[in-house]
């Protein structure tokens, strides 16, 4: 079994400088484009389920896809993680289906709407870390609202985001206050707010230091450089994909979303876990638009998706390449569930 926890995958990242995209699984057809795209770059992969994807498939499901893709591709570690578990009892039911990882976003309440206190965030993520680490499995917090500096919001696009209209210093993760949380909640990483945002509608231009705020890293990673960073909302929504969907039916307004060379520095400063999830959408639903247009007769989904899974694995490969975590998934030799337990227990993690 290639299932690795997040901890030792980022600890490894850590070590030889690089990051482990995260990208968001729903389905059958998206494991495989992922884990095949590892394969063929000898990378680990992150495979992250949301709340809204595991009532999608269903956990038996979901858990017998990743542990078939295990089998299917031994070489490859695969972390199976929570995205934005709203609550304790999403994150324990996510233990309790093989993940390895859960993400306790604590920013929010547990509607994913309203702003959470600071102490309810430290709280939250506290309890879901002992539970977790007395089992080996790792632990994401969050700390700051992942959301726009140019609107001030969060995203509608898809269902995690604060409701309202926030200051920078509200949105923007607090360096000092981050090394407090990471001492209080023990979190294996730690989710950062720096601009970025949920969805295709990121940036109305492309993001400079004003709007992609680059600099808040590395203020977090000088106060906190051994906490592995996480950096949501990190998909580039490439000029290619959005041309491909208005070209085929699509409507999607000129945008800009998260330069791969901003990730790239963002990695130089502690980002080991990078998010995405729209990309790949786009990468697969861009190629279901081009069949029904350009083979109007096909009847077969295969096509449709066969076709939507190769531009998907295109665009993976890229990410390994340019994340650095290509090549590195031969020199991991995963460490158990039970042995994890033991290391936080002994105090060595
Ligand atoms: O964090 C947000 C991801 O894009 C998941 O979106 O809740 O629609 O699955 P979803
Ligand atoms: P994108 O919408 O930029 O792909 O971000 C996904 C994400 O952060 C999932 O947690
Ligand atoms: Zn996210």
């Amino acid at each position: 079994m290639s299932l690795i926890t997040l901890r030792q995958l980022l600890d490894h990242a850590a070590e030889n400088n690089y990051a482990v995209p995260a990208f968001n699984i729903s389905n059958m057809e998206q494991g495989l484009a992922i884990v095949q795209a590892a394969a063929a770059c000898n990378s680990p992969v992150i495979l992250q389920a949301s709340k809204g994807a595991r009532v999608y498939a269903g956990d038996i499901m979901l858990h017998h896809i990743v542990i078939a893709l295990s089998e299917m591709y031994p070489k490859v570690p695969i972390c199976l993680h929570q995205d934005h578990g709203n609550d304790t009892g999403t994150c324990y039911s996510a233990m309790n289906h093989g993940f390895t990882s859960v993400m306790m976003d604590g920013s929010l309440e547990a509607d994913a709407k309203t702003p959470a206190s600071y102490e309810y965030n430290v709280n939250i993520t506290q309890n879901v870390t002992e539970v977790a680490h007395s089992i080996g499995v790792s632990v994401e917090g969050e700390l700051g609202m992942i959301g726009s500096l140019e609107t001030g919001t969060s995203s509608e696009e898809d269902g995690v985001g604060a409701q309202g209209v926030f200051t920078r210093e509200e949105l923007l993760t607090d360096p000092d206050l981050a090394v407090d949380f990471v001492q209080k909640t023990k979190v294996d990483a730690l989710a950062i707010a720096c601009g970025t945002s949920h969805g295709a509608h990121k940036f109305s231009r492309k993001p400079d230091g004003e709007i992609l705020a680059i600099d808040v890293i590395e203020k977090i990673n000088k106060k906190l450089p051994n906490t592995h960073l996480v950096m949501h909302g990190s998909s580039s929504v490439p000029q290619y994909l959005q041309d491909l969907i208005n070209a085929n039916g699509g409507v999607i307004t000129q945008t800009y979303g998260v330069p791969i060379e901003e990730i790239e520095k963002g990695i130089k400063y502690g980002v080991r876990k990078v998010n995405i999830d729209t990309d790949c959408r786009m990468a697969m639903s861009g190629q279901f638009r081009y069949i029904a247009n350009s083979c109007p007769e096909e009847l077969d989904p295969r096509k449709f998706i066969i076709a939507a899974m190769k531009e998907l694995t295109t665009l993976c490969k890229e990410r390994y390449e340019r994340f650095g975590s290509a090549g590195n998934a031969s020199k991991i030799s995963i460490i158990s569930l039970d042995d994890m337990a033991q290391q936080y227990k002994n105090g060595v993690l």
